[in-house]
């Protein structure tokens, strides 16, 4: 029994929320992309909880596995673990020995990347979290990654480090013109004070019994009859194949992700729930076009200042104003053919309350054309503009009442526009969040009770 959680826009959809929902009644739950690049909020009963690696069913006491899609930062884990404990949780969290490391000159290269295409005026730049995230995934393909499992052999970390620091410190050197000897950078290159660090995180992960052969383990696991509950990370829209290439993360947080980054097949994953997590309009943090973006005219801006500040729209990660927009259906119409969405769960319809108008983008023009899903180049989904259709707004009503009463209690309004969603989406409603507690998700459904999950 697995259930795949995918954020269905440009991240930050509220997976977190509903990884948390369901987390209770999964066994283990498992990161399979990405890094802590992450933000996921968790909140119960007030208290609120913001999680970047660790796998948010740690609030629920589940079983956390970071897997070998991941990349993994130990200082970020550490950090994240003991701050857990220091507010009375006991995370236990497992990482994968084929998961790659973030060491520290992947974020000096992550950010000299990113100030360089700003300088340049190229109109490149990503507007990354600057946690490393690229270069590492850059070493991974370009065969000169440390994996996790490296980090127990001190002989193997050596030789893997003092190949790895020659390449990143020659790039950072050749390509940035980085006096890396000079500079307040000097340690993230080098190799004695790299190997010293990172061999005693070696110990840390050795000693506390926190690594796994993750496919191995999550077999055993199953076999042993626990669900799992796969948590995607970032959104479908900034998948590095599916997304809006180049404004994208550097891993796939689509589906096949799961059983790529887990090491569980694909009739597993695929035999099981997929559910894309959407918000109810759009949010963005960094660049890349938008279609939907209310940022025309300074109604449109004022009316994304509110959605915002009532959202509390700001990076979980980096603390930046995200941008907003309507929603997109041909975003979702792509998300969930990418993924094969089962489910759906609509977030955040609370925000949308007492507006004056609501729109929903149902398809696009582009060079005189309708079309209605997502164009594969960037500078081809620029030039799109939306088609909209007009929904009746709601009004403010006391959502925390209406999540206790459930779905029937959801204004009229309310119900036509998530209808709608699914429909287009082509997957049945499994919850609608009206608030960001636990208790203010309305479910539908729970996917691990549905028949074949
Ligand atoms: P994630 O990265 O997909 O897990 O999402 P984030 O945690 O980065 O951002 C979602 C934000 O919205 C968090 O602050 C959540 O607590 C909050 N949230 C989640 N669901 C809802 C909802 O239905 N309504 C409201 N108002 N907030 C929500
Ligand atoms: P969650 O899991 C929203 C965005 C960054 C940037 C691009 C590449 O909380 O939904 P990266 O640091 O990954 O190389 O940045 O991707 N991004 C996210 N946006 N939510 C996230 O994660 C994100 N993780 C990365 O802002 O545009
Ligand atoms: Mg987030």
């Amino acid at each position: 029994m697995t259930v795949t959680i995918v954020g269905s826009q440009l991240g930050d959809e509220g997976k977190g929320a509903l990884v948390d929902r369901w987390g209770g009644d999964a066994d283990v739950v498992v990161r399979y992309q990405g890094g802590d690049n992450a933000g996921h909020t968790v909140v119960e009963g007030g208290e609120e909880y913001k999680l970047s690696l660790v796998p948010s069913g740690a609030v629920r006491g589940t079983i956390g596995v970071l897997g070998n899609g991941c990349v993994v930062n130990p200082r970020t884990l550490f950090s994240e673990i003991d701050g857990l404990r220091e507010r009375g949780l006991d995370p236990d969290v497992r990482v994968a020995r084929r998961a790659h490391v973030i060491l520290p000159y992947h974020r000096v290269l992550d950010g000299i990347e990113e100030a360089g295409k700003a300088d340049d005026d190229s109109g490149v730049e990503v507007g990354t979290t600057g946690r490393g995230i690229g270069p590492t995934y850059e070493d991974k393909a370009g065969r000169r990654g440390v994996r996790i499992g490296d980090l127990l052999d001190p002989d193997v970390l050596r030789d893997r480090l003092e190949y790895a620091v020659s390449h990143n410190r020659a790039v950072a050197e050749g390509v940035y013109g980085l006096d890396v000897s000079d500079s307040e950078h000097a340690e993230a290159f080098d190799v004695d004070a790299l190997f010293e660090e990172f061999s005693k995180v070696g110990e840390r992960l050795a000693d506390d019994g926190m690594t796994v052969n993750c496919s191995d383990f999550l077999h055993r696991r199953r076999e042993a009859g626990d669900r799992i509950l796969f948590e995607g990370a970032q959104g479908t829209s900034i998948d590095v194949d599916h997304g809006n290439y180049p404004f994208v993360t550097s891993s796939n947080p689509t589906a096949g992700g799961a059983a790529v980054g887990s090491g569980l097949g694909v009739t597993t994953v695929g035999s099981g729930e997929v559910v894309g997590i959407v918000k109810a309009y759009l949010s963005r943090v960094g660049a890349g076009p938008m279609p939907t973006e209310l940022d025309g005219d300074d109604r449109e801006e004022s009316l994304a200042d509110d959605i915002r500040e009532k959202g509390g729209e700001f990076g979980t990660v980096t603390g930046r104003p995200r941008r907003i927009g309507w929603l997109d259906l041909p975003m979702l119409r792509h998300a969930s053919r990418v993924s094969g969405f089962t489910g759906v769960a609509i977030n955040h319809v609370d925000v949308l309350a007492g507006l004056e108008e609501l729109r929903v983008c149902v398809g696009y023009e582009l060079d005189g054309e309708r079309i209605d899903t997502v164009p594969t180049t960037t500078q081809r989904w620029e030039r799109c503009e939306p088609v909209y259709r007009e929904f009746d707004t709601w009004s403010e009503v006391d959502w925390t009442a209406v999540a206790a009463e459930g779905y029937e209690a959801l204004p009229e309004a309310t119900r036509t526009y998530v209808e709608f969603v699914a429909e287009e989406t082509d997957a049945a409603v499994y919850a609608v969040g009206v608030g960001p507690d636990r208790e203010e998700t309305i479910e539908l459904a729970n996917p691990f009770e549905t028949s074949d999950a």
